[in-house]
């Protein structure tokens, strides 16, 4: 048997959005060995049920034990909402990693930021994110913004797309022209696609995603477990799709 500190650390999303995640993972923990599970079959989570996605993800989460790994990172809003929860209180001893929308740091952007939360229609509307809001609603405000379909756009791989663009432009209209301090990225899809919004809003908006803070905790949390290894990093792709251009696709956000 391999021993516990070598085996991979699993980071999972619905697709290639936790693939913005990973990127950070490398970053903080260059000597892990990663496991990135894309599950672009199920894709998207963000307008299915909370029942669904609990069960997806406890399936996933079932999948990955039996090949072995030593932490999960949920890099998706969505499942995280959904299942972070029941699935600790169900494997107590894996540590589980999960994000949430970076409303705290937005909360410090300025004196009372106004900020727009984009995400899942599933994230903006569980209690989990109404917890979140209400805990910063003295430091600023915060406009939920539902983004339905944009995830499947990202999914597709043509970041740099007309159709993506076209997208924003009309999600982003009726604030155009209305005071807006920063965007937080509430859904690990959409820091592939940061550079668009930057441009639609003309690098007038901060930009915010918790990519970086869910790394740091994960290594927090892997050092307190005392599972830290050091070696020669390595990442191993998979996806559930039967499209093997979804590697390809994943393989191209990670790197470019
Ligand atoms: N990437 C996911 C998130 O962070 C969800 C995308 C989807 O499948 O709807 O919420």
């Amino acid at each position: 048997m391999e021993n516990r500190i070598d085996l991979p650390i699993a980071v999972i999303d619905s697709g290639v959005g936790g693939i913005s995640v990973l990127r950070e993972l490398i970053k903080m923990m260059p000597e892990e060995r990663f496991l990135y599970f894309g599950d672009s079959k199920n894709a998207p989570y963000g307008t299915k049920s909370r029942a669904e996605v609990l069960e997806i993800t406890r399936n996933n989460l079932t999948a990955l034990q039996k090949r072995g790994i030593k932490a999960l990172v949920v890099a998706c809003n969505t499942a995280t909402s959904a299942a972070v929860r029941i699935l600790r209180e169900e494997n107590p001893k894996l540590p589980i990693v999960g994000i949430e929308p970076a409303v705290k740091p937005a909360s410090e952007l300025c004196e009372s930021p106004r900020v727009l939360v984009m995400a899942t229609p599933l994230t903006l509307k569980e209690e989990k994110f109404k917890n979140l809001v209400d805990r910063f609603a003295h430091k600023g405000e915060f406009i939920p913004l539902p983004c339905p379909g944009l995830a499947d756009l990202i999914e597709k791989g043509d970041v740099e797309g007309e159709e993506i663009e076209a997208y924003l432009k009309n999600l982003f209209a009726p604030y155009f022209d209305q005071h807006i301090d920063g965007i937080v990225l509430g859904c690990t899809h959409y820091p592939h696609i940061r550079e668009i919004i930057d441009r639609v809003w003309c690098g007038k908006v901060a930009i915010l995603d918790g990519g970086e803070g869910t790394a740091r905790e994960a290594r927090r949390r892997i050092v307190a477990a005392d599972l830290l290894r050091h070696g020669e990093g390595e990442v191993e792709i998979v996806n559930t799709s039967s499209d093997e251009k979804m590697i390809e696709i994943s393989k191209k956000l990670l790197y470019r």
